[in-house]
């Protein structure tokens, strides 16, 4: 048995060597390079093969794929959102993914985050680096006193919950499927409105669905009390940036904590450092004090990434063998 691992980081590696180490009946093969209709052959005679990246997977890649009778795919992340799911279900393909490799990861990202922007911890660390060390006007807000709106009670939204209620914070939810046990604790409103109106900090934990795009509109600010702060740990299509800017200008918008951005593709996870920067409205996001932009290394961690690799072998290993795998996604 084979399985060919694409887009290998160095982080990734000594990952890959425990498990093909624990599993000497298969050989493991890998590269460095990302998944593409012209790097698919470097698969060829592989029964399986194990990816990641945020480049979609286009037609034409599942085709140069299965060109290789390989059709059995598991990725190391949660998002399936950039493959061609109508070409892998005509192709037959089998997927995989790794949907809760540690929700901490993000979760504690986004509270560390959002702790941030309350004290404004971006503003101190400017002036100080400029010797300006004066407290005013940089007063905190405590998070004790703030209400946490949080939309999407899913693995990562319950945690993030927890570590906002460990700091006092009041929090409330919304999510259309209600956990039964979080109902039971009273935290759910009825409706986005509802969470509008209440929240100081509205965080978003929530696939990027058709249903979803563009959920943090300008109406949707608009009902937002006044010195909100958003947190997209989630996805950037999640949020209209532009609609963001309009409120962060407007003062309406206390600050913005972005781990994603919708136009992220090609630039998040690059060394741009001797290029010219290539997204003017990024660059402007990123200069303000009350801006925190991470490019998407909420869920970069040494626990998430060892989950991501040895459940993503895993569940390969199961499909190659025939076995029921232990993510599946719906392919279709
Ligand atoms: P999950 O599937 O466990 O939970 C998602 C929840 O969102 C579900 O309970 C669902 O009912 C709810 N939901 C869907 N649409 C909604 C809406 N319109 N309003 C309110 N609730 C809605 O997913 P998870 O593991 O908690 O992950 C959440 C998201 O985090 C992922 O979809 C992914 O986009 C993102 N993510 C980001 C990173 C990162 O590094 N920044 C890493 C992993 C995942
Ligand atoms: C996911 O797992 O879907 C993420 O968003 C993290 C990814 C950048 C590895």
């Amino acid at each position: 048995k084979k399985i060919f691992a694409f887009s290998i980081r160095k982080d990734e590696e000594p990952y890959v060597k425990e498990w093909a180490k624990d599993h000497p009946e298969v050989e493991v093969e890998y590269t460095d390079e990302l998944l593409t209709p012209e790097t698919a052959a470097k698969a060829k005679g592989a029964d399986g093969v194990v990816v990641y990246q945020q480049l979609d997977y286009t037609p034409e890649t599942l085709q140069a794929l299965a060109d290789e009778g390989i059709t059995k795919m598991s990725l190391r992340n949660v998002g399936v959102d950039n493959i061609d799911m109508a070409k892998a279900k005509e192709l037959g393909f089998e997927i995989t993914n790794v949907p809760v490799y540690s929700p901490n990861a993000i979760a504690e990202h986004a509270a560390i985050q959002t702790a941030r922007i309350l004290r404004q911890t971006k503003v101190l660390d400017e002036k100080i680096a400029n010797g300006d060390l004066r407290w005013a006007p940089t007063i905190g807000r405590e998070v004790r006193d703030q209400t946490v709106g949080v939309i999407g009670t899913g693995h990562i939204g319950r945690v993030y919950m927890q570590i906002m209620e460990g700091f006092g914070a009041k929090v409330i939810a919304y999510d259309p499927f209600e956990n039964p046990e979080l109902k039971k604790q009273g935290y759910y409103v009825d409706s986005l409105d509802d969470l509008y109106a209440q929240a100081d900090v509205v965080s978003l934990h929530v696939p990027a669905t058709k249903e979803n795009f563009h959920m943090i509109d300008k109406d949707a600010i608009a009902k937002m009390k006044d010195n909100v702060v958003i947190v997209n740990c989630s996805r950037g299509a999640l949020v209209d940036t532009d609609a963001v800017i309009e409120g962060l200008d407007s003062g309406k918008i206390f600050g913005f904590i972005m781990d994603t951005y919708e136009d992220e593709v090609g630039i998040f996870n690059e060394d741009w450092r001797d290029k010219e920067f290539p997204d003017k409205r990024l660059k402007d996001l990123i200069d303000r004090s009350n801006v925190l932009v991470t490019p998407h290394t909420a869920f970069y961690t040494t626990h998430a990434v060892r989950n991501m690799v040895l459940n993503a072998f895993d569940n390969n290993l199961k499909l190659i063998n025939g076995e029921e795998a232990d993510t599946p996604v719906k392919v279709g």
